[in-house]
């Protein structure tokens, strides 16, 4: 059986958030157990593509409407990743420095449409389109419903939700971008007027997946309008939790982190990380060090900080340290009270890959207050790394982190995005930070098993139940 997996973003090519982290992992975990599985995704214009070897496989013209776009599908000259990995290269519209915009319509349909092109040309390539998020929502609309791509139509589908706030709608006047089909069933690209291609995926899909078992409970309630359509649609739906891939997130060999560590040497590895934290902006090592990573955005909880983090500085008896970018009054409100906090709060507004692998190394604790939590890797990688997690009860957190008031607790929980209920479960960290029970908790959190094989176990199950079409 051979999976392809479309997606905007794949780590390390091209990575904007979790969407990225799973689409690189997921693919070489099905591959150790047996099934054959590749990543077709956007060429970008990044530091990946411009630092690496490409050979072309295929040259073609992809239609969006009547206008003719060139594009080439190219694949890495050298195999240095555990998986194959085939790039669509649409030099007027994907080869851009960024994976999103504001005005992507164009350019992922153009990915989907060349994709499907591309497919088409390959004999036996696929038996399972695996499609993430609404970038590639319309991948399954068009399996079953463009003229051109009717030999699709037995090929299963199968969708993962990784976040149900965007879903990528366009106004019915571009309907014609899309390859054309019988218009009986134009009905099935629109959600209250407007073509909505997470929509669509999730009426046409064979199977649709989210990333945790809470999320896709929460989705029958509250899903960016999409709930009732999800309702209706459940009996093809299942959470499966994400993993995280322990090659990479990983204290004895992480290449990026100041000092590795594992469990035995666990107290000077994060010493030296919080150390170098510490020292690289401004802070008391003496005290315990709150990090939070991410997308500064509504859904993360990012907008309560600037009060949250007033309330539990002016205690002094905390570093916190921030590192993500997003909202720009966020950011603004974020950096505007360092002043007042010097030697106990920094922030570092922007990307930084390496900078966050030493932050879960280093940091006491890690927080994420998200109003929505699909899954959340944050947390994952936190617990691997020693970190105690202070989470919103919500989502794939609820699934992931247990608190520490019941047998076998690891974490601080709190119920609600609110600032009482952070500054509350922040306060109750800084207590946990001179119990006794700490260090054992750090200890004991490192050796939970949150790695891809139980997982990725459970998406080949699913493929496994769409067998008799194939
Ligand atoms: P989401 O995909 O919703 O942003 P996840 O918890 O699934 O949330 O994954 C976020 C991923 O992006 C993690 O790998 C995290 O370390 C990374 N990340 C987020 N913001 C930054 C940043 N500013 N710099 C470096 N890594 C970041
Ligand atoms: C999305 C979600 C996040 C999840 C990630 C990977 O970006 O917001 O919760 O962990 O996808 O599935």
């Amino acid at each position: 059986m051979t999976i392809t997996h479309l997606s905007a973003e794949c780590y390390p090519i091209a990575k904007v958030g979790g969407l990225a982290d799973v689409v690189g992992a997921l693919p070489k975990y099905l591959n150790e157990l047996g099934v054959n599985s590749h990543v077709i995704m956007p060429f970008y214009n990044n530091n990946f593509t411009n630092s690496h070897n490409f050979i072309t496989l295929h040259q073609g013209v992809l239609h969006l409407g009547a206008t003719p776009y060139e594009y080439q599908v190219l694949k890495l000259k050298d195999d240095i990743l555990e998986f194959d990995v085939f790039f669509i290269h649409v030099p007027e519209l994907l080869f851009k420095d960024y994976v999103y915009s504001a005005f992507d319509t164009e350019r992922f349909l153009a990915f989907q449409i060349a994709a499907l092109d591309w497919l088409l040309l390959q004999e036996n390539l696929t038996d399972v389109v695996h499609c993430h998020d609404h970038h590639t929502g319309l991948v399954p609309f068009m399996m079953q419903e463009s003229h051109k791509y009717a030999s699709f139509k037995n090929t299963p589908s199968v969708l993962t939700i990784h976040n149900a706030q965007y879903q990528g709608w366009f106004s019915h006047d571009l309907v014609g971008l899309i390859p054309e089909f019988n218009f009986d069933n134009v009905g099935l690209l629109d959600w209250y007027h407007v073509i909505n291609p997470l929509a669509a995926a999730i009426k046409c899909a064979w199977r649709i997946t989210t990333v945790s078992p809470s999320y896709m409970e929460e989705l029958r309630q509250k899903a960016n309008g999409l709930e009732d359509l999800l309702q209706h649609e459940f009996a093809k739906c299942k959470g499966i939790l994400n993993g995280i891939d322990t090659e990479v997130w990983n204290t004895e060999t992480d290449a990026f982190i100041i000092k590795n560590y594992t469990t035995e040497t666990l107290e000077a590895g994060k010493q030296a990380n919080k150390k170098w934290l510490c020292d690289t902006f401004n802070l008391d090592s003496n005290k315990p060090l709150i990090a939070f990573i991410g997308r500064l955005v509504h859904e993360k909880g990012s907008d309560l900080f600037p009060e949250v983090f007033q309330t539990i500085l002016q205690q002094r008896q905390c570093n916190i340290l921030l590192l993500g970018s997003g909202h720009q009054e966020v950011e603004y409100q974020l950096n505007a009270f360092k002043d007042q906090f010097t030697g106990l709060y920094n922030t570092f507004i922007g990307y930084d890959e390496k900078l966050s692998h030493i932050i879960y190394a280093g940091a006491d604790f890690l927080l994420m207050p998200s109003r929505v939590e699909p899954c959340g890797l944050n947390q994952m990688y936190a617990l691997k790394y020693g970190t105690i997690p202070i989470v919103n009860k919500i989502g794939g957190l609820k699934d992931t982190v247990k608190d520490l008031s019941v047998p076998n607790g690891f974490g601080i929980c709190h119920d609600g995005a609110t600032v009482s209920e952070i500054c509350n479960a922040i306060n109750r960290a800084i207590s946990f930070y001179g119990d006794p029970k700490f260090n054992q908790i750090q200890h004991d959190i490192m050796t939970i098993d949150h790695s891809w094989h139980a997982s990725a176990q459970a998406y080949i199950n699913l493929y496994n139940s769409l067998k008799p079409a194939l």
